[in-house]
């Protein structure tokens, strides 16, 4: 074998609730998808049913080779108005839980996964001062329910994702608050443009103070549950590197989206790594993909040497162990994938080679699944999924990946 991996090392793959389970109209997403004149491709309508086929899929991925499963709890389906908790729906994901474990699979869990119930976000959502309070009861009651059966969690996914949508220009989530369909989505949960705040919508500032305080908040919620559980946070990580005259920006850059955020982890168990390409930046903001650089469904570069760079850089910051809690490729050529997280995992070994404290890997994703806004076009997954019929087909990457994870190398 080339490359081996410390034999406590976890080898995973993630999903997130709404978009395998499907919508809910409990849930603010799915007011924003079917909101008229929006943006999104396609309603995420039942997704990949995993509310009802979870079992099946956590038996394939421990049959593959995996040792771990990353997926999020919806906290709509839990608190569908406010302060009514649904003990059916917590018994649910308890059952999700129960059946890892009977799999010889480590669940991680995420309490926040960009979608939160209609009535938080009608109220002001991220930008309001009142949500860090409202997720820490929903994560105490969560905890309390089903800790016991939750080594690992992460509090809130990706909390720098919206500052760097905008700064890359990527999509101008801010600029869809004063469009007719945004006003049309905020009227559907009785609220206003101004106050409708889902996690991804939120001004960058504001929204920053609001989510870490609820990061904060989240972490001590979970830990007063039974169960020892790691608790932490994920972030959106590119490697974020200077074209032509750009160092400054370079630097700003990392300060505004990676560096703050990292301080808010002093405390925290482990810090979640989430990477799929790098950015370039000149003196005048992205540059976007290189001539001649491969792309892929997403649009930017397919570039896996990003997650080596990341790695070092969260853990030179934070000092914390490191779990990559998302890596992967949206392709329609399975070899793509493959090759992608060859060279990715070429630079986790290097990371570990160099003494750093990587701890797992997790594929994005296990399926085929909701991608937004982008709907059901880009493929992540590892296992392909006919929406009619529901049936999955397991891809050849995923089975090399599976014997990757069996033999703990390559
Ligand atoms: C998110 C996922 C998303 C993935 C691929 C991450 O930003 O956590 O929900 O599907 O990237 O775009």
């Amino acid at each position: 074998m080339e490359i081996a991996f410390p034999p406590t090392f976890l080898w995973a793959a993630a999903t997130a609730a709404h978009q395998v389970e499907g919508g809910n109209v409990y849930n603010d997403n799915w007011v924003l998808e079917h909101a008229p004149g929006g943006p999104y491709a396609e309603p995420s309508g039942d997704a990949c049913d995993q509310y009802h086929r979870y079992r099946d899929d956590i038996a394939l991925l421990a049959d593959l080779g995996f040792t771990m499963y990353r997926f999020s709890l919806e906290w709509s389906r839990i608190e569908p108005e406010e302060g009514a908790f649904s003990l059916a729906a917590l018994d649910h994901y308890r059952r999700v839980l129960a059946a890892c474990h009977e799999h010889g699979i480590t669940p991680m869990v995420t309490f926040h996964h960009f979608t939160s119930p209609r009535w938080l976000a009608a109220a002001g959502g991220w930008e309001d001062a009142a949500t860090p309070e409202k997720f820490a009861r929903f994560c105490e009651r969560a905890a309390a329910h089903l800790g016991d059966l939750i080594p690992l969690a992460c509090t809130l996914n990706e909390v720098n994702l919206g500052p760097l949508l905008t700064a890359i220009g990527v999509e101008e989530l801010r600029a869809f608050r004063t469009a007719p369909w945004y006003a049309a989505a905020a009227r559907a949960v009785e609220s206003s443009p101004a106050r409708f705040t889902p996690f991804l919508y939120a001004d960058a500032a504001r929204g920053r103070a609001t989510i870490l305080a609820a990061h904060r908040r989240a972490v001590d919620a979970i830990k007063s549950g039974p169960g020892d559980c790691a608790v932490g946070l994920t972030l959106a990580m590119q490697d974020i590197q200077a074209g032509p005259g750009g160092e400054e920006t370079a630097v700003r850059m990392r300060r505004d989206l990676q560096d703050v955020y990292l301080e808010a982890t002093r405390g925290d168990d482990f810090i979640g790594v989430q990477t799929y390409s790098r950015e370039r930046f000149g003196p005048d903001g992205p540059l976007g993909p290189a001539e001649g650089v491969e792309r892929t469904q997403m649009h930017y570069e397919f570039w896996p040497e990003a997650l080596e760079a990341t790695i070092r850089y969260a853990s030179a910051a934070t000092s914390l162990p490191v779990i990559v809690t998302e890596n992967g490729v949206a392709t329609d050529d399975d070899t793509r994938r493959g090759a992608y997280v060859e060279r990715a995992l070429r630079g986790v070994a290097a990371c570990l080679r160099d003494g750093v404290d990587v701890r797992g890997y997790t594929y994005w994703s296990a399926l085929d699944n909701f991608e937004w806004a982008l709907g059901y076009r880009p493929t992540f997954g590892l296992i392909a999924v006919d929406r009619r019929t529901q049936r999955r087909t397991v891809k050849p990457s995923a089975r090399w990946l599976g014997r990757v994870a069996r033999a703990n190398g390559f």
